[in-house]
């Protein structure tokens, strides 16, 4: 199980994260909500072990993972925010650098990359430089480069940016599927219907700090709502988006 507990990072001392604390059990799924800036990447960087924290402590499975990171990087599968892939490799030999880096047997590997790549209609694709693939089809790799070393815990950061409708559904299914076989998911989103139709749990964050965190059921039911929108609507207090777009529109036309 993944413990996070009171992390705070701070940039100039002010705090992108602020004394958050969660728990993921295998199988579980958690859901990271929050406005832009609310340090949802920062989370991720940090439970990725890109990013020290300022404070607070990330255990997994009980031990520090700053005490053994490469081992508890062996074990983290990680679908970042942007996609860093090297634009002059196909989509096969990028598959084939990270089961490489992640010493994986080359069978293993191939065997995986083969059926990945099929399930998510790449295989086609798979001999064309990464430069020629368009933005749906980068982040389909990036999710295939994330799970083919059978990672226990799994960290998405937007994995929806730029999938189609078919892709969406297959990644909904399969993080359904991955949470069954006992994965310790964490799925950093803002898209809400996915969040409460996949997610076990929610938490979500505003300016660094934990607004709420639960089960999406409890989390509805404390605040009377009939949705996940509606109550993170109501716990976020966020602006009116019809009068912000009317004043939009009025200084573009009146200046
Ligand atoms: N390297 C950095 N240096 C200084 N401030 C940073 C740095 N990285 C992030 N921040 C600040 O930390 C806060 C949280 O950023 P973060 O990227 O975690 O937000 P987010 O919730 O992922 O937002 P989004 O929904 O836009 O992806 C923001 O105020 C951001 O400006
Ligand atoms: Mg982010």
């Amino acid at each position: 199980m993944l413990e996070v507990r009171s992390l705070t990072k701070c940039y100039s001392s002010i705090p992108a994260v602020d004394k958050v604390t969660f728990t993921i059990r295998p199988g579980e799924v958690l859901g990271y909500l929050g406005p832009n800036g609310s340090g949802k990447s920062t989370t991720v960087k940090i439970i990725t072990g890109l990013l020290e924290p300022t404070s607070g402590t990330v255990l997994f499975r009980g031990a520090n993972i700053k005490d053994d990171l490469a081992a508890y990087k062996a074990v983290v599968g990680h679908v970042p925010e942007e996609a860093n892939l090297y634009p002059f490799l196909s989509g096969l030999e990028y598959l084939e650098l990270i089961s490489r880096l992640r010493g994986l047997p080359y069978r293993t590997a191939a065997c995986r990359a083969d059926s990945l790549l099929r399930l998510f209609a790449m295989y086609p694709h798979r001999h064309l430089a990464i430069s020629a693939y368009s933005k749906g089809m980068r982040q389909r790799i990036l999710l295939i480069s994330a799970l083919l070393h059978n990672p226990e815990l799994i960290i998405f950061d937007e994995p929806l940016s730029g999938l189609d409708v078919t892709s969406a559904l297959i990644f909904r299914k399969l993080v359904s599927a991955l949470s069954r076989e006992g994965k310790m998911i964490f799925y950093c989103s803002h898209v809400l219907e996915v969040v409460e139709k996949v997610c076990s749990h929610v938490t979500i964050l505003q300016q660094g700090k934990q607004l709420a965190y639960g089960r999406i059921e409890e989390l509805k039911n404390f605040q009377a709502m009939p949705s996940l929108e509606a109550a993170f609507a109501h716990l976020v207090q966020e602006v009116d988006a019809e009068e912000s777009a009317m004043a939009m529109v009025d200084a573009i036309v009146s200046t």
